[in-house]
């Protein structure tokens, strides 16, 4: 698969068959996405890589933390509070595109709740890489993290992979830490739902829409 391809054709995947990831795929991937650049080579990231009876565990203990309204705890703040315009407004369109396409309405808060909580299962993916970077670590490290991400979600392209990148997997960072036996000291930026795509599922049958060019470029010569 060329670059171009990789990076156009990928989109966060919320369904996925039945089928294992081996081991040497999902190193594979990492060997692939740990050529990301990083500020004075640092390489700040540490990945968990969650399957089998650990992932399934780590699952119920997020589910039950979200069903008994524990208040989320992640270690950092991913949107601005509140969030202004453009971005509300796109934020807006790209739930209407999801639950649109899965013909949940607005009203139907139940459904609507319903399909968020398949992302404490990871939308039942057979993997789940979580990804941390140390706590004293600076905004530009954090630039870094980026990179590595969608580095791992293209190289997972490249195995016949899709992915999923999830805010809400890190919500009850010390549920995930505990599970992993991962010291406080890593702060859990996002999990990563990997596994092959269930093409037929209706949710992911659709595109989220993007700005064009003009509208975030400026020129100077
Ligand atoms: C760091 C990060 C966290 C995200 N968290 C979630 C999440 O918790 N649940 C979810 O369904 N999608 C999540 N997404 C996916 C975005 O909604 C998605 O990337 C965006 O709508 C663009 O769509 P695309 O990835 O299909 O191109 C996340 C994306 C990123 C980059």
């Amino acid at each position: 698969m060329d670059v171009l391809s990789a990076i156009k054709n990928r989109k966060s995947t919320r369904a996925f068959i039945d089928k294992q990831v081996l081991p040497l795929t999902i190193s594979n991937v990492l060997d692939t996405a740990r050529w990301a650049p990083s500020g004075a080579n640092t390489q700040p990231w540490k990945v968990a890589v969650a399957t089998g009876g650990t992932k399934t565990n780590l699952c119920l203990a997020l589910t039950g933390a979200f069903e008994s309204s524990n208040p989320s705890n992640a270690d950092y703040n991913y949107y601005a509070n509140p969030i202004e315009e453009p971005y509300r407004d796109r934020q807006r369109r790209c739930g209407a595109a999801l639950y649109g396409a899965l013909d949940i309405s607005r009203q139907d808060k139940q459904q609507r709740r319903a399909q968020w909580l398949k992302n404490y299962f990871a939308f039942d993916a057979p993997v789940i890489l979580f990804i941390f970077i140390d706590r004293n670590l600076e905004k530009g490290s954090w630039v870094d993290m980026g990179m590595f991400i969608q580095n791992i979600m293209l190289a997972a392209r490249g195995h016949g992979l899709e992915s999923c990148p999830q805010a809400a997997l890190a919500e009850y960072p010390d549920i995930v830490r505990s599970h992993l036996s991962i010291t406080d000291k890593q702060s859990l930026i996002c999990g990563i739902a990997l596994g092959y795509c269930n093409t037929t599922a209706p949710v992911n049958q659709y595109r989220t829409e993007r700005e064009p060019v003009d509208s975030f470029t400026s020129w100077h010569s």
